[in-house]
């Protein structure tokens, strides 16, 4: 397997990140919806620990998957229109902005709630700014759109997937798995 993207093939770094961060947010998204309805109680805290962890790993593997992306070519759609093309594009660039907008609306969130986030009980990490009702207020909203746009992106985006498996029976499921 090379390591460099072509014409035809994902190199398996852009694998790898792709389904990390896949499994990861996969994993992310219940595990908020579910600490969020709990009373407050240990629990609820030790979930949110897992969730600000998490949230902030998939930020990095986000930034080096970015970094990675720019850093060499792409494969082209295979047989795609014009029209089809420009609508990949689109859906790929919001998961990519959803994934960085959800962490740092998290990360602000806490910050702004004066909660500390101790990076999976390693090291804590700085604020983003001080004590802020109001900005607090303007996170927990951002990240809860986020949310919603991310859940009807990605249900696009796995169901293009299989449609180019299953029904147009093209290389684009294959060329991103291993
Ligand atoms: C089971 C779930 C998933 C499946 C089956 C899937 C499948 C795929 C496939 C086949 C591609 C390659 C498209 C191409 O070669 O042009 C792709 C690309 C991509 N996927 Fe997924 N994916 C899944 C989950 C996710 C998740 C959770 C995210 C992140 C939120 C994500 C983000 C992306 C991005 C940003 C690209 C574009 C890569 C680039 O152009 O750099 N995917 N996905
Ligand atoms: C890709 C990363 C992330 C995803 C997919 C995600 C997803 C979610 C979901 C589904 C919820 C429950 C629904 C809601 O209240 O909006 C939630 C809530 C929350 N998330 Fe995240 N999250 C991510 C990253 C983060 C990070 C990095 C932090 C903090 C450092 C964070 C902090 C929170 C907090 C504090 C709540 C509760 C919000 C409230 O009180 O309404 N999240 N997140």
């Amino acid at each position: 397997m090379s390591i460099r993207n072509t014409e035809q093939q994902w190199g398996w770094p852009s694998k790898l990140l792709h389904w990390l961060t896949a499994l990861l947010i996969l994993v992310q998204i219940p595990l908020g919806f579910y600490a969020d309805d709990l009373a407050n109680s240990p629990l609820k805290l030790e979930l949110f620990g897992w969730h600000k962890s998490f949230g902030i790993l998939i930020l990095m593997l986000a930034i080096m998957r970015l970094l990675w992306r720019m850093a060499g070519s792409i494969p082209t759609l295979p047989d795609a229109s014009f029209v089809q093309r420009r609508l990949a594009n689109l859906g790929h660039s919001l998961l990519y902005g959803l994934m960085l907008v959800l962490p740092l609306s998290g990360w602000i969130m806490s910050s702004a709630a004066n909660r500390p986030i101790n990076w999976f009980w390693i090291m804590e990490l700085p604020a983003l700014t001080g004590p802020d009702k109001v900005l607090k207020e303007i996170a927990e909203e951002v990240h809860e759109v986020s949310v919603i746009l991310l859940l009807v992106v990605l249900a696009v985006h796995i169901g293009a997937a299989l449609w180019h498996h299953f029904k147009l029976r093209d290389s684009v499921l294959k060329r991103m798995w291993f």
